[in-house]
């Protein structure tokens, strides 16, 4: 297929782009705009068999200048980091909302086919039981408002323009490639260098843990087999609390314990995600990396690149990290 990826020098995008090129042989223009999360790096093994495009989904002429004779357009680009909305959300309208009405017309005005890479976080936090399809959306924080606007976006262009559209809505993924901004490279990062793992509140938040080829499996289905209009859930096989998460991962590093510590909770922080992915599962897909396996290959690829993450640790990301979390980097 020949498709226009937008984001896919980010962390889930550039693992769907690895696979579609040398899985499927697909044809591929990436469109990023290179914001802290997206990195060029991620996508150096196949650096020549695609076409890289920088520029913003929200910019219309950087769009109509990509998409070629793309025949559809998937979309990952998106502010993603919850933490980061909640300081400030004015970069999640533009991207999350603002770009991805510029996407739905540029795939309108050419009758391209049109795949949104969404999230569990926009039904809101479920204490038992499981999210599907039909499950109200009720988001909590301004990253997930902006995604929960941009599905509805989406939908309506199907109802109102007969649009092909498809949404995916993945749970939280963990793999290689990860900004060490979210809770499973941070805190691997921070063994690693023996330095403090901030455990929000209690640390009983429960997370679908999803390996990131697996969602990139997942979006690649949703593509080929999905049915206009449909919204498909594609959920981790496992669920952990955050506190589990985190031990596990001292025990990967050789580390300590000691080394955790319960800092101020995240405000509005939902307390448990969890996702059925039978519609997904109806249509052949399956999770094929349980978490325990693919924590394991997750804290190796980390302890084996270094050439990836240090010049993020030794950045513009240190003084980020100061202000979040209140203290310095050990190293
Ligand atoms: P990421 O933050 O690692 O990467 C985002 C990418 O988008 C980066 O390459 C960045 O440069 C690019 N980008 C940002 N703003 C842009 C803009 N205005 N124009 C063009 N490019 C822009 O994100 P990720 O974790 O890979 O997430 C990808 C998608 O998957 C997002 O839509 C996110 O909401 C969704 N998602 C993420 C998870 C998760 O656990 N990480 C789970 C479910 C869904
Ligand atoms: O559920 C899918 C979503 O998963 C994606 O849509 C988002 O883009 C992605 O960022 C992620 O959101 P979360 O808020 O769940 O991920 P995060 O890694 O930020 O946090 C995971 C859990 O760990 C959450 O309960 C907060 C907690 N946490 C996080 C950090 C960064 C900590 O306890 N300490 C930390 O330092």
């Amino acid at each position: 297929m020949k498709l226009l990826v937008c984001g896919g020098a980010g962390f889930i995008g550039s693992t769907f782009v690895r696979e579609r090129v040398r899985v499927h042989g697909d044809e591929l223009t990436v469109l990023d705009k290179l914001t802290y999360a997206g990195r060029r790096e991620n996508l150096q093994e196949v650096e020549s068999d695609i076409k890289f495009v920088h520029g913003a989904i929200e910019d219309p002429e950087a769009v109509a200048g990509a998409v070629g004779d793309a025949e559809a357009i998937v979309n990952f680009a998106a502010e993603t980091h919850v933490d980061r909305s909640i300081s400030g959300p004015e970069e999640f309208i533009m991207t999350n909302m603002q770009g991805t009405h510029v996407l739905l017309e540029a795939a309108r005005e050419r009758g391209l086919g049109y795949l949104q890479v969404s999230t569990d976080e926009v039904y809101g936090s479920i204490e038992e039981g499981s999210f599907t399809e039909e499950s109200p959306l009720q988001p909590s924080s301004p990253y997930s408002a902006t995604k929960t606007g941009a599905d509805l976006l989406v939908s309506s262009y199907f109802h109102t323009y007969g649009l092909e559209t498809v949404i995916c809505r993945g749970s939280n993924n963990y793999g290689p490639h990860q900004y060490p901004e979210k809770l499973i490279p941070l805190m691997v990062l921070n063994a690693l260098a023996g330095d403090h793992l901030p455990v929000y509140g209690d640390g009983k938040n429960v997370r679908n843990w999803l390996f990131v080829e697996d969602f990139a499996r997942g979006i690649g289905h949703a593509l080929l087999h999905g049915a206009p209009g449909e919204v498909y859930n594609c959920g981790g096989p496992d669920e952990c609390d955050n506190l589990t998460v985190v031990r596990r991962i001292v025990e990967l590093c050789g580390r300590d314990e000691s080394l955790i510590e319960f800092v101020t909770d995240r405000p509005g922080h939902d307390r448990r995600y969890s996702l059925s992915s039978a519609k997904l599962g109806a249509l052949g897909w399956r999770a094929q990396v349980r978490f325990d396996e693919g924590l394991a290959r997750t804290v190796e690829w980390y302890r084996d690149n270094a050439w990836w993450w240090d010049p993020i640790r030794s950045g513009a990301y240190r003084d980020y990290y100061e202000r979040h979390y209140g203290r310095a980097l050990k190293a």
